[in-house]
């Protein structure tokens, strides 16, 4: 198939959807990853409604196209040549709500954690406070079962709703489901729509020290240049960015990609880097880790595209 953007898909699938949604042929992808690198989309799609995502992901099945559900793109490396397909992204306002219900967070798969976790802390409610720091949305965090200071999303999850490609949709407790360091099997092929969050109650005033607390200890310890946040999987023996530290590669170039001086599993990009740069400093790592610690890194960040 193609990787050219067609005006024939856009037409076919925007009047199939409600005025509030967006429809684009070609969009750049770099506009919408926090690494900002990648290539365009074929079709890049934010569904205003359940019934516009409903239609999308019809749509998909019908025109045997496939689809990629984005995030806040934190978590991302997408190829120069593009994505083939549907690109959906669920950052309308309708899927970005976070309401506070009987003991938890009601949050669509769109909401930015930061903003749960702000909220979370004026209802009084402990265990959100790793979420700070994460530049993500929930759906996304969930998909991954992303983590920071010793936590992972999973640990807040009660109950998850889930739309199939069918646009059915279900509802999964969490014990119902397969999650594990960093993933989570049971989402595969599906799309979160939304999530019940549940903390502890806790003392705002200690929450918000905490959240302080966690804010410090990763400004002094990550970078703020552009980055996909952990490029690789922490290995059983060793944290990857010591690993990396070890090997002597932080400052490392290819291209405009960077290995942080801060943080030896950031790349980071210096400006005008290329997703094929950023690619090479991985396979200079994993070459490096494989050949001299005889250890085999495992990106986290997923990598898409052409
Ligand atoms: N270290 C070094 N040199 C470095 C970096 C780290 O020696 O350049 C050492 C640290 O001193 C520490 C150990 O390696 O002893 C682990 O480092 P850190 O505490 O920074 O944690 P991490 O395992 O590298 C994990 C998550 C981060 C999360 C932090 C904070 C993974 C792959 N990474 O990092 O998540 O923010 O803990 O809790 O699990 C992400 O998922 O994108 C991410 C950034």
């Amino acid at each position: 198939m193609s990787t050219i953007p067609t005006e024939t898909n856009l037409d076919k699938l925007g009047v199939r959807l409600s005025a509030g949604s967006v429809v684009r042929t070609g969009e750049p992808l770099a506009r919408h990853t926090t690494l900002r690198v990648g290539g365009p989309a074929e079709l890049y799609v934010e569904p205003a409604l359940e019934s516009d995502l409903a239609e999308t992901l019809r749509y998909c099945v019908e025109t045997a196209q496939p689809f990629f559900l984005l995030g806040r793109g934190s978590n991302l490396l997408v190829r120069d040549g593009g994505v083939r397909g549907v690109v959906i992204c669920l950052s309308r306002p309708h899927f970005s709500r976070v309401e506070v219900v009987d003991g938890g967070l009601q949050c669509g798969a769109g909401a930015r954690l930061k903003r749960v976790a702000a909220v979370a802390r004026q209802e009084g409610m402990a265990g959100f406070e790793f979420l700070e720091g994460i530049p993500g949305s929930i759906g996304g965090a969930l998909r991954m079962n992303a983590g920071a200071m010793g936590w992972a999303a999973f640990d807040l999850v009660a109950r998850v709703r889930i739309m199939e490609t069918s646009g059915d949709v279900v509802e999964l407790d969490r014990s119902e489901m397969d999650v594990a360091y960093r993933s989570c099997a049971s989402l595969k092929g599906r799309v979160v729509l939304s999530v019940l969050l549940r903390g502890e109650a806790g003392d705002p005033e200690k929450i918000a020290s905490r959240m302080r607390e966690f804010e410090a200890k990763r400004k002094s310890s990550q970078p703020t240049a552009p980055s996909a946040g952990c490029m690789f999987k922490n290995p059983a023996t060793v944290p990857a960015g010591r690993l990396i530290d070890e090997l002597g590669l932080k400052g490392t170039c290819v291209g405009a990609a960077r290995v942080s001086e801060k943080h030896g599993n950031f790349l980071v990009n210096d400006g005008g880097a290329t997703a094929a740069d950023v690619l090479g400093l991985i396979e200079l790592i994993r070459d490096r880790a494989r050949r001299e610690r005889g250890i085999e890194l495992e990106t986290e960040v997923q990598i898409i595209g052409q």
